[in-house]
């Protein structure tokens, strides 16, 4: 079977620096992909964007509240990634109260693209975004793959279904291995 990795490559992330003064104490931070997915068993998660209903209503609520049932299957963290800058990625997790799911800022579609996840959403006036998935991720190796159907630029609908916490967590508590 071919071992499919995550792409390597570097997250411009905002963190929050006490030792900044004034209204907004952030700087960048740079994160890799090996910080974010090396030595841990995580759920990857990836959305059209940032602060749109589906994801804020369900997808990314859900993972939050079912964390502990994650972390019951040997989950060490969820993460949750959008082609959208860490300044929108910030205000949506403060907007959420999220203590949880981890927010992923891949703000040029670089991982995205390497995934080859990236899709024309020009129908929605949003550019290039990520289709609809989540994995499985070990140590930087995808174990487990939902994607949802229908892959396509300018898709017309927003499937969901597939990608849903609901759906992940069936799949690791009956131990499904889908071909990554
Ligand atoms: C949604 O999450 O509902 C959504 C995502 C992309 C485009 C429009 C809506």
């Amino acid at each position: 079977m071919t071992v499919r990795k995550v792409p390597d490559v570097t997250f411009r992330t905002r963190v929050r620096d006490e030792s900044i003064e004034g209204p907004n104490p952030f700087r960048w931070e740079d994160k890799t992909t090996a910080d974010f997915f090396g030595g841990k068993r995580v759920v990857l998660f990836s959305l059209p964007g940032a602060f749109t209903p589906t994801c804020s209503t369900y997808q990314l609520p859900d993972f939050e509240k079912l964390y502990p049932e994650f972390q019951a299957e040997g989950i060490d963290e969820i993460y949750c990634i959008s082609v959208n800058d860490a300044f929108v990625m910030n205000a949506w997790g403060k907007a959420q109260g999220l203590n949880n799911v981890k927010l992923i800022p891949d703000g040029s579609g670089e991982f995205t693209r390497k995934m080859g996840m990236l899709v024309a959403k020009d129908n929605l006036g949003f550019g290039m975004r990520s289709w609809r998935y989540a994995a499985v991720v070990n140590n930087g190796v995808i174990e487990k793959w939902f994607e949802e159907e229908g892959f396509s630029d300018n898709c017309d609908s927003d499937p969901y279904g597939v990608s849903s916490p609901q759906t992940v967590l069936e799949a690791l508590k009956a131990g499904e291995a889908q071909a990554a």
